[in-house]
């Protein structure tokens, strides 16, 4: 289905789409021309991921990609009259104060044009300052791919009572602290469901079930083009399309519908 282009989405409208229980869809993107077809479908979110150093770059983790390269992929995908919200990753080591933060976070909002910019883990008091400078904040709790040489390799987490309990009270304090949107990777569903239903702000789900208010997924993993294995809470959508769009358009429906991500694609 084609939408109209020509009325860019706000955080209140993806806050009202919580609030009156319509799933919210969101896929990465990297480039102008998948920014341009993924708008056309009518997806509500874009999110330049760091993801874009493992599909993009051909690394095998998100650690190589400096604040550079996310200026000019946030740069190529955000397009004036675009209706999809534009969420933009710092990536590893470009927060590590507060005000490193805020001097990269204004560098993807100024020229790269993102209107919100998404960090990871529980960084409670550089999300406050972000807020407080006037910086929309998205959240990013479960799974954190930029900690990959401490965690060891890429699996679920919260599945303890302990680390459930942790990360439900972290996406609180993220909540407090002025984050407008909050990421949850690879969690139990029931775990997401809890958090989904507590916070008031939209929580986007990726391998995190069908409870959360909205779903992301990488755009290069559900179109099959990936470099590397697919992961399990993801899903082939051009398996039964008969083009890109249309994968595009299979997956923005199901997350409408609600019927993506199934019992399979969780944890
Ligand atoms: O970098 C990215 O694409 C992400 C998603 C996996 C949520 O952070």
């Amino acid at each position: 289905m084609t939408q109209d282009t020509t009325s860019p989405l706000s955080i209140n409208e993806l806050q009202a789409m919580k609030h009156r229980g319509e799933k919210i869809s969101c896929l990465t993107a990297y480039d102008a021309s998948f920014s341009a077809l993924i708008n056309k479908v009518g997806i509500d979110v874009i999110l330049v991921g760091d993801s874009l150093g493992m599909v993009i770059q051909g690394h095998s983790t998100t650690l190589p990609v400096s604040i550079s390269d996310m200026i000019y992929h946030a740069r190529c995908v955000s397009q004036p009259n675009q209706r999809a919200f534009v969420i933009a990753d710092l990536p590893f080591m470009s927060y590590c104060t507060p005000i490193i933060a805020a001097e990269n976070a204004a560098k993807l909002i100024q020229q790269g044009g993102a209107q919100m910019i998404k960090l990871e883990g529980a960084r409670v008091e550089t999300v406050r300052f972000l807020v407080e400078q006037g910086i929309p904040v998205c959240g990013h709790l479960g799974l954190l791919p930029q900690l990959i040489n401490q965690l060891g390799c890429y699996h679920v987490q919260g599945k303890t009572p302990e680390d459930a309990d942790r990360i439900l009270s972290e996406a609180q304090q993220l909540q407090d602290a002025g984050a407008t949107l909050l990421v949850l990777e690879c969690v139990p569903a029931p775990l997401a469901k809890a958090i989904s239903s507590q916070l008031n702000i939209p929580v986007i789900g990726i391998g995190a079930g069908v409870h959360c208010d909205g779903q992301v997924l990488v755009l290069y993993d559900m179109l099959n083009i990936s470099i590397t294995k697919r992961p399990r809470f993801s899903k082939n959508f051009m398996q039964d399309a008969t083009s890109i769009e249309a994968a595009i358009s299979a997956y923005h429906q199901a997350v409408k519908q609600a019927l993506f991500p199934s019992i399979k694609h969780s944890f």
